[in-house]
């Protein structure tokens, strides 16, 4: 059941993005790299957990639509510049080559920086269901956590935890910020958007961080157990590069341990608050990401 929801909604938000990007034709390296980064078979975990999200509270999924394509944006972009020579120097992502390894450096910089100031015109744009007072409350907290309180502090703490013993604390901010909060982000816009109660706002959010923590902690298994065909990105990365890892520090045993762990306490929370059948896919969803290949 989750595999075909899967597969419809990664297709429906495909066709989102070709929508949103289509018009941009110049410069057109600029035009190309961006559609190249985007639309070249992700996951698209995060604006189909918006959708998810939105059907939850029983709210329209069409009004979630240019976030959901913000926020893929704006995840891909932080891809492209992860992938850079400065930060992770990888050479394939999502079974090719990488934005920059295609475009060459200064355009992928480049590639990367208009997607991301792109996004926030696609939040921002004209003709769409959802009231102008949440539209405010969606960038600030898409710029909160894409910047340096989210994503970008957790690149930074990871880069500079390279060749280093870091203590748990340290490990739980990097994956917490560079990971987690592009997956807090698409849940609490939904109870924006929906106009979410407190209670169903705050489980949700918890559970959006246990599963965001442990993608990221299934990520660094990938990168040492994963299979280059299926993950699409090279394998042994981490490992080359001395990172900070769940591996890394506590072992592949205790890692899988934890992982189960966050994943039983994802379920336990999101079936604490909502009883409704459309849950399942929630806990589904945990399962998926503890299980997942890719
Ligand atoms: C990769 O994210 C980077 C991490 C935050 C672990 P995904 O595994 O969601 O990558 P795509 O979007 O499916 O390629
Ligand atoms: C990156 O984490 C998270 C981002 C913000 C892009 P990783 O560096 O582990 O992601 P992959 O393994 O390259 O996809
Ligand atoms: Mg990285
Ligand atoms: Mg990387
Ligand atoms: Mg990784």
């Amino acid at each position: 059941m989750l595999k075909n929801y899967l597969k419809e909604k990664r297709e429906f938000i495909d066709n989102s993005i070709k929508e949103y990007l289509e018009e941009l034709k110049y410069p057109p390296v600029i035009a190309e790299g961006m559609k190249y980064a985007v639309l070249n078979g992700g996951k698209r975990l995060r604006p189909i957990l918006l959708l998810m999200t939105l059907e939850l509270l029983g709210e329209d999924e069409e009004k979630g639509i240019p976030a959901a394509v913000a926020i893929e944006m704006i995840h891909s972009y932080s891809l492209v510049h992860d992938d850079l020579p400065a930060l992770d120097d990888d050479d394939y992502r999502r079974g090719k080559l990488t934005t920059h390894k295609k475009y060459g450096e200064a355009q992928g910089i480049l590639i990367g920086d208009a997607l991301l100031t792109h996004a926030f015109n696609v939040i921002t744009s004209e003709n769409q269901k959802v009231a102008s007072d949440k539209i405010v409350d969606i960038v600030r907290l898409t710029s909160q956590y894409a910047g340096v309180n989210g994503m970008i502090g957790g690149q930074m703490v990871d880069i500079e935890s390279e060749g280093k013993n870091i203590d748990l604390p340290v490990l739980q901010y990097i994956h917490t910020h560079k990971t987690g909060k592009m997956i807090t982000l698409p849940v609490e816009i939904a109870c924006i958007i929906a106009g979410a109660e407190a209670k169903k706002k705050e489980k949700l959010i918890e559970y959006s961080e246990l599963i965001g923590l442990a993608f990221q902690i299934k990520d660094d298994i990938l990168d040492i157990e994963g299979d280059f065909e299926k993950i699409g990105k090279p394998v042994g990365s981490d490992t080359d590069l001395e990172k900070s890892t769940y591996p890394s520090i506590f072992g592949m045993k205790k890692t899988k341990e934890i992982l189960a762990e966050k994943i039983t306490a994802a379920k336990e929370i999101i079936c604490s608050e909502f009883q409704s059948e459309k849950v399942k896919l929630f806990t589904d969803l945990a399962d998926y990401i503890q299980n997942r290949e890719k």
